[in-house]
């Protein structure tokens, strides 16, 4: 997908109303478009059997035109006459127009585009790449690129799967877009609509495969019936070159097959898959193949009958070799109790000590499935070292769209800058380049298969993800995935035009939230290298950083009053800097060599420790956090420039996350502070930390029908404690009188929006009623909730430019409903500017 310079007379007005749904597809009118473009009188496309991408391509152009250009064209599948868009495959092509020699260098899925001569040429090396040819044009188009060239694209890696955590009862396992498109009451769902606008979606961003269900696999997947919904899926499927693929429980044999073992070198059990994978391959002939999670946290694998993991995924192998199939086996294969006592017992060393002997045993068709990094789609992680220790084994990269440790689509993260610094970085395999991106592909070590696969999570949600910005993620990693040089910004600029047209300041403006939003959540989640420090036990949202150690789960930070950080040099700690090639295991084996953003995952270090900054490790933690929660604030502004710029329905909804986010960011930010200002005892240079000057704590307020109670953890609220209703059923009201100088304030107000209650709130200053809410954002936000006060469920509302008196009293009535007690934190009167 390349970036062009746009027309400036394009610029067009307020796109109506809009859902989502549409994605970058909208083919919304591109005014005078003709003018700039003599489009062909028909479009030829050279299939006209329904399921072949090529004569989805037809349609697809014939739709775009209709909506760039407000023009009908026929589409046929043959004709000489008159100009036209022709599409088809090399050999289509040939066998019509006679051979052409600018095809030559087409490999699988690549396409050749022209739009110098009479006609336009959209021809595939097979038929996916023509429809890939296709949206290539009608993209150019939406953006107001009528320019005459002729390109080839060919993919830089031949595996672009998404995976999808879909349940079989409809839930999403980290998902944030709402319930499962493809699964209803452990069913595959009898509506497949959806599936097949997802797979529209995803061949428009040249994806050819698709995990439909959670790796944490439920075997029911097999029964008869849902091998008939996985063939109803896989034939809506179909017409846009998307391959289904599925999840696969490794005792299957067993928990649904009634035999006694599911050891892989069992010849029941070998029988049993090879018949069970034939029954499928007969319903979905093209099905791309099997991804499996075995022996990780609590799956169950191979290793339980002492086979190697190379003895289970090749079981799956030989299955599906004779279909073409491919097996994507994870890499993510941990002991989830490992001894914390233990300096050098080290979660991230897992993938290499279970595969690295393994180099070479899998089958030519096995794929191993890496996760970016060593422990767990963090905010920062170095690169997994798996990536050049595997040389004679075909892997691939595990990217998360669906933001599970950042910010569950509440925060906005583009994560594309991410993705890159880990696809661009340089192993150093052999002291030769080798970059992550050239592993996966298979050229660097000269493997025939790789690539990558993108955990998404789209639910039935009209925004597929839950919020519209969130989709550039999902933009980011089709274009990525096809050729990872693409640039951040342009993948962004390009997705704008398409999603929110062609306003600049609407481009700019979305462009600087997104480029600020990664190192922003960074800096106020987990910096430093110390990983996202969030509630690994539970919702992985908000903070929790105490819940990092002290359990098996590996994710430690080894926090105590003095120091923090993992040691894994090989001199003194867990050896994990040992497990890089020998160039980048020096660099991280020394505190100097180390980046600092990577200083905590390969250092233990005194908080006291300076940074190349000339910074304390404390004193970055406390400035970051605030910077990176002062960056947050300035979203809702930038986003409120765009008001009459944006359609109100996406204005609205993209608003209410903003502000959710600046609340959001400052509950990170006081409670990680809190945190280690607690532990280490050292006290904030600036002195913001614990001191806040605008604040009135609900506890200190007068009670009626409202009590203290001690939240846990402590950090996550202001001052430790907040309020709650006596029970369930009583009004609550707490009031003060307010001590600060008259004037205009914001009033913010903290409280705790649980799940399993809607409990309302009233604010008023001396009986004047200043504003009213409900405690309703489960139904709003689409986040893993909390039934508990914790910094899952802290958030913050703000009453604007309230005029307020010295002395005038301050009420809050809250009203409990459910389990949701009408907790209150505290509230801020923000002179203008503030923000605390
Ligand atoms: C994380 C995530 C799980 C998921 C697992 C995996 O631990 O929290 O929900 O199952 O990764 O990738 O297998």
């Amino acid at each position: 997908m390349r970036f062009f310079s746009l027309l400036p007379a394009l610029l067009v007005g307020l796109a109506t109303a809009e859902d989502g749904s549409q994605a970058w597809l909208r083919y919304a009118p591109v005014p005078n478009a003709n003018r700039y473009h003599s489009l062909p009188l028909s479009i030829v496309a050279l299939n006209s059997t329904k399921s072949s991408p090529v004569y989805t391509a037809g349609q697809e152009l014939q739709k775009g035109i209709k909506g760039i250009f407000q023009e009908q064209l026929n589409v046929n599948s043959a004709g000489k006459g008159s100009s036209s868009i022709i599409v088809g495959t090399i050999d289509a092509y040939s066998k019509a127009y006679g051979d052409c020699d600018e095809f030559k260098e087409l490999e699988d899925d690549g396409f050749y585009l022209s739009t110098e001569g009479r006609d336009v040429k959209i021809i595939g090396k097979n038929e996916r790449g023509a429809l890939y040819g296709a949206f290539e044009y009608l993209s150019r188009l939406a953006q107001g690129n009528f320019a005459s060239d002729s390109y080839l694209a060919n993919p830089h890696a031949p595996i672009r799967w998404t995976n999808e955590w879909d349940n079989m009862d409809g839930s999403i396992e980290r998902g944030y877009g709402g319930p499962s498109i493809f699964f209803q009451n452990g069913y595959v769902a009898d509506n497949v609509t959806r599936a097949a606008e997802y797979a529209r979606l995803l061949a428009s961003i040249r994806i050819n495969g698709i995990i439909i269900n959670n790796v944490n696999a439920n075997v029911t997947l097999l029964s008869a019936r849902n091998i008939e919904g996985l063939g109803r899926l896989a034939d809506v499927m179909r017409p846009y070159g998307v391959q289904l693929g599925i999840s696969l429980n490794f005792s299957s044999p067993q928990s649904f097959g009634g035999l006694s073992s599911y050891d892989p070198l069992d010849p029941s059990v070998d029988a049993w898959w090879t018949n069970t994978t034939n029954t499928i391959y007969k319903r979905v002939p093209d099905m791309a193949g099997y991804l499996v999670k075995a022996n990780s946290e609590g799956q169950p694998g191979p290793l339980t009958y002492n086979r190697t993991l190379a003895d289970g995924a090749n079981m799956f192998a030989r299955a599906v070799k004779p279909h073409g199939g491919v097996i994507m086996f994870r890499a993510f294969v941990y002991d989830n109790h490992i001894n914390e006592s233990n300096w050098k017992n080290d979660r991230a060393n897992a993938a290499v000590e279970f595969f690295k002997d393994l180099d070479g045993k899998f089958d030519e068709n096995v794929v191993v499935q890496i996760k970016y990094g060593p422990i767990d789609f963090q905010v920062r992680e170095p690169a997994s070292p798996l990536f050049s220790t595997l040389r004679n084994t075909s892997t691939s990269i595990e990217l998360q769209v669906t933001p599970e440790y950042l910010g569950q689509n509440c925060h906005l993260v583009y994560l594309a800058p991410l993705w890159k610094e880990i696809l661009d970085f340089d192993t150093r395999a052999d002291n030769k380049s080798s970059k992550v991106s050239n592993i996966i592909s298979g050229q660097r070590f000269k493997r025939p298969l790789g690539g990558s696969a993108g955990v998404v999570n789209v639910g039935t949600n009209t925004t597929w993800l839950g919020s519209h910005l969130a989709m550039s993620n999902l933009y980011a990693y089709g274009a990525l995935a096809w050729d990872p040089s693409a640039d951040s910004v342009d993948i962004l600029r390009e997705w704008i035009r398409l999603t929110f047209g062609f306003d600049e300041k609407v481009s700019d403006t979305i462009i600087e939230m997104s480029m600020k939003s990664w190192p922003a959540y960074e800096n106020y989640s987990g910096n430093l290298g110390i990983q996202t420090l969030t509630d690994i036990i539970y919702t992985h949202f908000g903070p929790n950083p105490a819940s990092q150690d002290g359990n098996g789960w590996g994710q430690w930070t080894r926090a105590d009053k003095f120091s923090i950080g993992m040691d894994r040099t090989v001199k003194n700690g867990t050896g994990n800097a040992g497990q890089y090639s020998p160039e980048v295991a020096q660099r991280y084996e020394n505190i100097e060599t180390t980046p600092d953003n990577l200083l905590l995952w390969f250092h233990h270090v005194n908080y006291t420790q300076k940074l190349k900054s000339g910074k304390s490790v404390i004193q970055h933690f406390y400035d970051a956090h605030y910077e990176g929660a002062a960056t947050a604030q300035t979203f809702v502004s930038l986003w409120e420039s765009l008001k009459g710029k944006v359609d109100e329905e996406r204005y609205n909804h993209i608003m209410f996350r903003q502000v959710f986010q600046a609340g959001h960011s400052l509950v990170w930010r006081d409670s990680i502070n809190q945190f280690y200002h607690n532990l280490s005892e050292i006290p904030d240079e600036a002195k913001r930390v614990g001191n806040h000057p605008y604040r009135i704590e609900a506890e200190k307020m007068s009670l009626d029908g409202y009590k203290t109670y001690a939240v846990n953890p402590f950090h996550t609220a202001s001052g430790y404690t907040a309020i709650v209703t006596t029970t369930n059923s009583t009004t609550g009201t707490a009031t003060t009188t307010v001590p600060f100088d008259s004037g205009a304030y914001d009033i913010a107000i903290n409280y705790y929006d649980l799940i399993g209650g809607k409990a309302s709130y009233e604010v008023s200053l001396n009986n004047r009623t200043i504003g009213a809410w409900r405690g309703d954002l489960e139904d709003k936000l689409g986040h893993a909730p909390s039934i508990y006060l914790d910094g899952h469920s802290a958030t913050r509302i703000t009453f604007k430019g309230v005029e307020v008196t010295k002395g005038d009293t301050l009420k809050i009535v809250g009203r409990p409903d459910g389990i949701e007690p009408a907790p209150i934190d505290y509230v801020s009167f923000l002179p203008p500017g503030v923000v605390d």
